[in-house]
Parts: C-alpha cells; structure tokens; sequence
C-alpha cells in the first residue's frame, strides 16, 4: 500500500487514456473519497454527477477539456456546487475551496486506483447545464475525465520548498 505522498506525487493530468470501462465498484470508491471530504460548516455545498452514457460524454466533450481524454474517458466526473450552501467570509467565496477539496480527494483517489485524471476548469459551462439538466443556481466548478492511463507524462515543475515556505513570517518576495 503506497502512502500518500507517494501517491500525491504519482499524480499527473492525464490527458491521453484508453476507453477500457471503470468497474461500477472503483467509480464508487472515487466518490466516497469526495464524500469525505471537510467542508465549510460541514456544508458539503457538492453534488456530482457521474457520466457514463456516451452520448452525454460526447456533448460534454464538446464543451471543453482536452479533447483526446474528453472523448476517450469512459467516465467524466462532472463537479457541481450550490454557492449558496457555502461560506462567504472576507470577500472569498469558500464553496470553491470545499468543492477543490472534494475533487482532489477524488482525483487522488483514482490515483491510487491506478487511473488517470485531468482537471478541467476551461468549458462552456452552459453547454454542461444543457446536457445534463443542471438546475441555473448550481454552479458547475470543474470536468474530471477519469480513465486508464494512455500515457506516463514526466513531473512537471513545481515551485521549490524553500520558495513557497517560510517560517515565522512573511520572507518571500513582494507579490
Ligand atoms: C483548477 C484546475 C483547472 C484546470 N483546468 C485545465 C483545463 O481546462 N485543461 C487542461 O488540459 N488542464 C487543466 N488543468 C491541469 C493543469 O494544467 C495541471 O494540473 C498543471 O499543468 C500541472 O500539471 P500536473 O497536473 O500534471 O502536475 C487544471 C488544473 C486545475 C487544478
């Protein structure tokens, strides 16, 4: 069993996968990950929708996403919010952290299952709306292909430890 940094690091967007279907039992083990997830006040602000149909994939690849994993994932995690439902404190908007929270906990999850993810934040939210039925007040925060990895992409960058943390105060460069 790898720990989870281990499995933290593993993580990649994939954005070529293979179309071999997800058993019925790992796609629920992804969203009991979401499901624990903490929250503002408990809110749990998230409802997921989980497209199997390929019809409904196809209209939800038209609607954004990289194209080779929108239409070749046998599943898209469609990641639904009520803002209403969340926090509003100092001018930020909370929901969108519980719902970060609850995504990557799926994304993790299937992670650690051996499947690949990609976040998708750039889509025509409206399209999404139209195919599936979401109600106007919901929010739809991101698109999650999930599928057999296709490819084994390299790490890319990050920041190093000793540019993002410092201890005891503020010792980074001015924003
Ligand atoms: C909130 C969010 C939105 C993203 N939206 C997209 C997207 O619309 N299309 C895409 O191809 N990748 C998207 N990504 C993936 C990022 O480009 C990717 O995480 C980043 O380049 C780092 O690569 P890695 O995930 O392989 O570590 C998104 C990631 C996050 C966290």
């Amino acid at each position: 069993m790898a720990d989870l940094l281990d499995i933290i690091a593993r993580r990649r967007s994939i954005r070529r996968m293979k179309d071999t279907p997800i058993a019925p039992d790992v796609i629920e083990r992804l969203f009991e990950a979401a499901r624990l997830a903490p929250s503002w006040a408990n809110s749990q602000c998230w409802d997921f929708i989980a497209v199997t149909d390929p019809e409904k994939r196809a209209r939800l690849a038209r609607a954004g996403g990289p194209k080779a994993a929108m239409e070749a994932a046998p599943l898209i995690v469609v990641a639904c919010a009520r803002p209403q439902a969340s926090g509003h404190r100092n001018e930020l908007d909370y929901f969108m952290l519980d719902m970060g929270i609850a995504v990557e906990h799926l994304v993790l999850e299937a992670t650690s299952l051996g499947l690949g993810t990609c976040w998708v934040g750039w889509f025509d939210e409206d399209m999404v709306k139209d195919a599936l039925d979401i109600p106007a007040d919901v929010r739809v925060v991101a698109l999650v292909p999930v599928g057999y990895p296709a490819e084994d992409p390299p790490a890319r960058a990050r920041r190093s430890l000793a540019e993002i943390l410092s201890w005891n105060g503020w010792q980074h460069r001015s924003p």
